[in-house]
This record gives structure tokens, C-alpha cells and sequence, in this order.
């Protein structure tokens, strides 16, 4: 059905004007100060957008839906990961893809893409994480990014004997992104180091969630920044640096920047608005706030919003990793390093930037369009078909009430998890309507949408 949208202020990575928007199809079709409603179909959907704000399509860079991790696997699902984004306005998600050490890289594409298909109701798109780096894997890795049209890699430094990658390899996957024109999105904490210090802790006695912090200092993830920086110096590929925690990390990023390396930097939205003090909640609660890099101290979050607001920062994520508290977390009740790292956001992320970010006077609306949508489109090779609102640009809105209050809650949350790590917090604004190719997918924080219509999006290599 076709789309009109009426009476709307779009807001874009870089203007802010009045103006009425038609869909014919899935794509913006016009976009000018009135569009006389009789001049289209009878069929036409209206949409009264007066007094709201019209962004493009959020996009979330960093969520892990299937997630076999820590001897557990995450409880969402395409379906209800795909309800969570779209009642909190993001259209677009860039999933990431872990398999084992032993799996095959064309097998877990196969498999991570054949569980999104059926059951996803946004967009989507992987990052491919490289955790063996063989001759036969690499072969699979190149028809990954030419053939499949999923051009980066994810690497980690951190989950030793798990996810981590040795040098040789790390430095093996930067060549091969450079030959292919794909970047490298990477988790930077040094393995060895983290391993070393959480098993003295453990034999300390130092066992709650609060030690998870004490595990992994804001130095350990700076270096490991330093580290593939350092290589992707050396051999010139482009890297994205996930989940940017701290002030000595970014300053790490920058200084590579100034040098020449060309390095993205994201935040997620848990570093922005969680310290450390909710890991160290008593009786166990903090084990709902363990995440990778940890929860820091709260000077951080002053240095990420400037650095966001400058955007030097150029993207704001969630890295949604969905635990249940009971069964999944509290597997490490009695050892911080065995609970279930992740704090979901996917349906907060967006209601959290606008409360924490923009009403805050943090951000200014269009850095928030910036870091939440256009540049995730920009840097991962989806612009301008994604990530902004532009004739030809697929229909994927997202009309904002900015007067709306309500309060995060459990209840009304569509992720599987049994907790909401922001429960009984106020929002500022929701998103009323959310269209997807120019259908709507969700209103007023509800699914109204259809099941398995989203779509995989091949991304162009453009590094
Ligand atoms: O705590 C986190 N971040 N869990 C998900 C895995 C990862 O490191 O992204
Ligand atoms: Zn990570
Ligand atoms: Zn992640």
C-alpha cells in the first residue's frame, strides 16, 4: 500500500525542515513542502506526522541474536529480536556472526543467515567474525565478502581459547580485509591478560560480579586498541572498534587516527548510561550489568557523549547480547567469570540516546540520526540506501513523538531476556510509527508488522 506521510520535520544526519514524504513502493518516491493527497491513490496509507519528527530508519552495527556463548546460547530470536528493534525504531541490524573454532566460515554464514530468514520482520545484515584463520577458511572468507555481500570481519581480542585470535591470524585477516576492500570490526581486550588476572582473582576468593570489572581495567582494552592499530598501520586496513568503553581507549583510537590509520570508533549505549557501581550491586544483582568491555567508571560517560557529540565517535550501538538473569547469568553465581556477558538494549537503545543524549542537551538531533543510523549506513556500505531520508532511499522511517513520557519496563519489552537492566527508567519520545520499505512495522511501541518479510541487505565493499 502506498505511504504518504504528512506534516512531518525530518530530521537527517545534516538537516532539519518541514516537508510532506510519498511512497509508492518500498523506496521514497518524493519528498516536498505539501503533497496534495488527492493527486494520489485511493489506496494511499496517511500518516498524520504533525508536531513529530521524521528520522531514517535506526540501524543497530552490533547486535548478537544467535549467540552460542559462555556454554549458553542467547534467548532471543529473529522474531522477537526483530519486535524489539522496530518498537524502539531500529529497521536495520547488523548481527554478528561467532561460530566455533572448528566450524566452517560458509557453514555459519548458511546457518546465521537460514535463522533470519524465516522470522525477521527488519533488515539485516552480518559481520563475519573470524576466529580460524587456515587456507581453506580464507577461501570461505573471500566468497563471504564478494559473493554474499557481507563485506566485514569481526575479530576478537579477548576470549581466550574461545573467540581469540593469535597475532599471525589477526595480522592474516587485516591483509586479507585490505585485498577485499572490507573492514574489521574488533573487540579490543587483551586475552592473555584478562585470563591471568581473573584466575588470581578467583583463587583470591574474589569470586562476585564486581571483580568482572577489576578483571578487565580500562588499560587492557586500551591496549588491545593500540594492538590491531598498530597492525592495521602496518598493513593498512580499515578497523571499526566495537563497544568503545573508556576515556583511554578512544584517546588510544584517536592517536592512531591522527597518525594516518584510518579507524572507526563505536559506543553502545549500556557504557553511555550503566557505571560500574550496577555491576557491583549486592546479592548477585550485578550479575544482570556483566558485560564486555565492563561497565566503567562513571567519569567515562562525560568523555563518550563529547566524543559523540564531536563525532569523533561515529556510531552508537547496543551490542544487544541477550541472557536471561535466572539459568544464563547466574551460571556464574559463584565465579564472575562464568555469567553470561551481555546486557540487552536493542529495544531501549534509541528511547536512551534521545532521554540520556539529546533532552540532556548532550547531542543535537541530527548527531543522534548521525550515530544511530547514518553512519552505521555509510561505514558498512549501505548508503545512501539506507541511513538517510532521501528520494530513492528505501522507505524505512521512523516517525518520533518527542512529547511522549513513559518508563522502560520488563513488561513491555519483546526480547526473551527476564529482565529489563533499565527497568522503572523514564523515556523521553518513542517512535509512533516505523516503516519498513515502506510498509509499518510498529506503532507506539507495538508489532504490527509481518514476520519473515525482512530482508538481507548485500552491502557494497567500500574500504
Ligand atoms: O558482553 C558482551 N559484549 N557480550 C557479547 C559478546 C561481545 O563481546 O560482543
Ligand atoms: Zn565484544
Ligand atoms: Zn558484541
Amino acid at each position: 500500500m502506498p505511504l504518504f506521510i504528512k506534516n512531518g520535520e525530518i530530521v537527517t544526519a545534516s538537516d532539519r525542515y518541514r516537508a510532506d514524504i510519498y511512497c509508492a513502493g518500498e523506496t521514497i518516491s518524493r519528498i516536498e513542502p505539501t503533497i496534495d493527497q488527492s493527486e494520489l491513490p485511493r489506496n494511499v496509507e496517511v500518516i498524520e506526522a504533525a508536531g513529530k519528527l521524521v528520522f531514517p530508519g535506526f540501524i543497530d552495527p552490533h547486535v548478537h541474536i544467535h549467540l552460542p556463548f559462555m556454554g549458553t546460547l542467547a534467548k532471543d530470536d529473529y522474531e522477537s529480536a526483530s519486535k524489539a528493534a522496530l518498537a524502539g525504531g531500529t529497521t536495520t541490524v547488523i548481527e554478528m556472526i561467532c561460530p566455533g573454532p572448528d566450524d566452517e566460515p560458509l557453514d555459519a554464514f548458511d546457518e546465521w543467515a537460514s535463522r533470519a530468514e524465516p522470522l525477521a520482520a527488519v533488515d539485516y545484515s552480518f559481520h563475519m567474525s573470524v576466529v580460524r584463520f587456515d587456507k581453506k577458511a580464507q577461501r570461505q572468507f573471500r566468497t563471504i565478502v564478494t559473493k554474499k555481500g557481507i563485506p566485514s570481519f569481526k575479530v576478537f581480542l579477548a576470549y581466550k581459547g574461545a573467540l581469540n585470535l593469535s597475532d599471525e591470524d589477526l595480522f592474516g585477516t587485516l591483509r586479507l580485509a585490505r585485498d577485499l576492500g572490507s573492514i574489521v570490526t574488533a573487540h579490543c581486550e587483551n586475552a592473555e591478560a584478562i585470563d591471568a588476572m581473573q584466575q588470581a582473582l578467583v583463587a583470591e576468593g574474589k569470586v562476585g560480579p564486581e571483580y568482572h570489572y577489576v578483571s578487565r581495567p580500562p588499560i587492557v582494552e586500551a591496549e588491545g586498541v593500540h594492538h590491531i592499530l598498530t597492525f592495521a598501520e602496518l598493513t593498512g586496513a580499515h578497523v571499526y572498534t566495537v563497544h568503545t568503553s573508556c576515556d583511554e581507549a578512544v584517546r588510544t583510537a584517536l592517536g592512531a587516527r591522527y597518525r594516518g590509520v584510518d579507524v572507526w570508533i563505536e559506543a553502545v549505549v549500556p557504557h553511555l548510561v550503566l557505571d560500574k557501581s550496577y555491576a557491583e550491586r549486592p546479592d548477585f544483582e550485578g550479575g544482570k550489568y556483566v558485560m564486555s568491555p565492563p561497565l566503567r567508571d562513571k567519569r567515562n560517560q562525560p568523555v563518550l557523549w563529547n566524543a559523540i557529540a564531536r563525532r569523533f565517535i561515529s556510531t552508537i550501538g547496543t551490542d544487544h547480547a541477550p541472557f536471561d538473569f535466572v539459568g544464563q547469568k547466574d551460571l556464574g553465581r559463584d565465579d564472575f567469570a562464568k555469567i553470561a556477558n551481555g546486557i540487552p538494549s536493542l529495544q531501549e537503545r534509541i528511547g536512551l540516546v534521545y532521554t540520556h543524549g539529546v533532552t540532556a542537551g548532550r547531542i543535537d538531533l541530527a548527531t543522534m540520526v548521525d550515530a544511530c543510523s547514518t553512519q552505521a549506513a555509510k561505514i558498512f556500505g549501505m548508503y545512501p540506501r539506507k541511513g538517510t531520508v532521501a528520494i530513492g532511499s528505501d522507505a524505512d522511517l521512523v516517525v518520533f513523538d518527542p512529547g511522549y513520557r513513559g518508563h522502560f519496563s520488563r513488561a513491555t519489552s519483546h526480547s526473551k531476556v527476564d529482565y529489563n537492566a533499565y527497568e522503572g527508567w523514564e523515556i523521553r519520545g518513542r517512535a509512533s510509527v516505523v516503516t519498513v520499505r515502506g510498509e509499518v512495522q510498529a506503532r507506539d511501541g507495538e508489532f504490527v508488522g509481518t514476520i519473515g518479510r525482512g530482508r538481507l541487505v548485500e552491502r557494497d565493499a567500500t574500504h
